[in-house]
């Protein structure tokens, strides 16, 4: 059976695909205390032990405004810990999947961003998981990276958490509607990751002579588009709670609600080349939500 290990166990899109790809092979799933992505030597450390046949790098350091004032410890984790991954993964034959973000890009153009649009990323995030993607890129090794956008799951840091904790402790809450997006449920992303693995092949060397012929980069969100402001209106629609307080979200601008990072105005990604080459599409974003929520412990 093939051998996964799998990164960031404990994060939303990791959890995921341990539930998804455990049917695919033996997984070894690794957290933070198992092996520090700060820790290139640790990175290198579990690789030649487990001596894996694919790799899942979901981990990744995501705290995105933090990272303006930790840019040095984000790009170690987003950048160089992908490019030991990757040189590790060629070395031994072995495949490398890995998730990068929508803030590669500035969110200047109006239309969704394909894979070969030029990233120009507007936060230290952005630019340290661009980074990581270029890594991968040069090192040669059977890698195919997927960006994804706006991910929530029932654990974890995320919108959908957020919502509902607010909703009961506020009368109102402002958010924001000017900038655009696709909210990717954790599940379907995971989901996404185990199709492309099953479609590539069953051993080392089927799955990384796939993703020499159909690797690279590939956009992978949900379909359809919102704004935070309509997204959390929907979550609230959507989830009866005798304990809120919540009487109205209020929508505002961006330049009303300042961060440490700066955002995308359209972090909308067109997924067209995923669904041609791999034949993948993930759900509709409102679809999926509707899943997430009643699948919620
Ligand atoms: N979240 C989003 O909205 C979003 C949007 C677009 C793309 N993405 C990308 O999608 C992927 C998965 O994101 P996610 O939402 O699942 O992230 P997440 O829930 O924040 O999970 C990230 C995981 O990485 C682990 N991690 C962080 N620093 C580490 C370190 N130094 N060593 C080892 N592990 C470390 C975390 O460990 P702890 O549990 O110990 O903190 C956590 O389990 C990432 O590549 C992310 O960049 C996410």
């Amino acid at each position: 059976m093939m051998r996964i290990l799998i990164t960031g166990r404990d994060g939303q899109v990791g959890w995921e695909c341990q539930r998804s790809l455990q049917v695919l092979g033996r997984l070894i799933c690794v957290g933070r205390a198992d092996c520090d992505l700060a820790q290139p030597d640790a990175v290198r450390t579990v690789i030649r032990t487990v001596a894996p046949d694919l790799i899942v790098n979901t981990a990744a350091y995501t705290a995105v405004d933090r990272a303006e004032s930790e840019p040095d410890l984000a790009r170690a984790v987003n950048a160089e810990a992908p490019a030991v991954m990757a040189a590790e993964a060629r070395q031994l034959g072995a495949a490398l999947i890995h998730l990068s973000t929508d803030y590669v890009f500035d969110g200047h153009q109006p239309t969704p961003y394909y894979e070969d649009d030029a990233p120009s990323p507007l936060s230290v995030y952005g630019h340290t998981k661009w980074r990581g993607e270029q890594a991968i890129l040069e090192s040669g090794a059977a890698a195919l990276t997927l960006r994804t956008s706006w991910v929530y799951a029932d654990r974890g840091h995320n919108f959908v958490r957020t919502i509902l904790r607010l909703a009961r402790d506020r009368d109102e809450l402002r958010i924001v509607d000017d900038q655009w997006g696709a909210p990717t449920w954790a599940r379907s992303i995971a989901e996404g990751v185990a199709a492309i693995v099953a479609r590539a092949g069953s051993d080392r060397e089927s799955i990384a002579a796939a993703l020499y012929e159909r690797g690279g980069i590939y956009h992978m969100t949900a379909a359809g588009r919102t704004n935070w402001h309509q997204f959390a209106e929907c979550i609230v629609a959507q989830v009866p709670d005798p304990a809120r307080k919540l009487k109205a979200i209020v929508p505002i601008s961006t330049a009303e609600y300042p961060t440490a990072a700066r955002r995308p105005a359209n972090s909308l990604l067109d997924c067209e080349r995923l669904a041609q080459h791999w034949h993948v599409e993930l759900p509709r974003w409102d679809d999926a939500l509707v899943l997430a929520l009643a699948a919620r412990e």
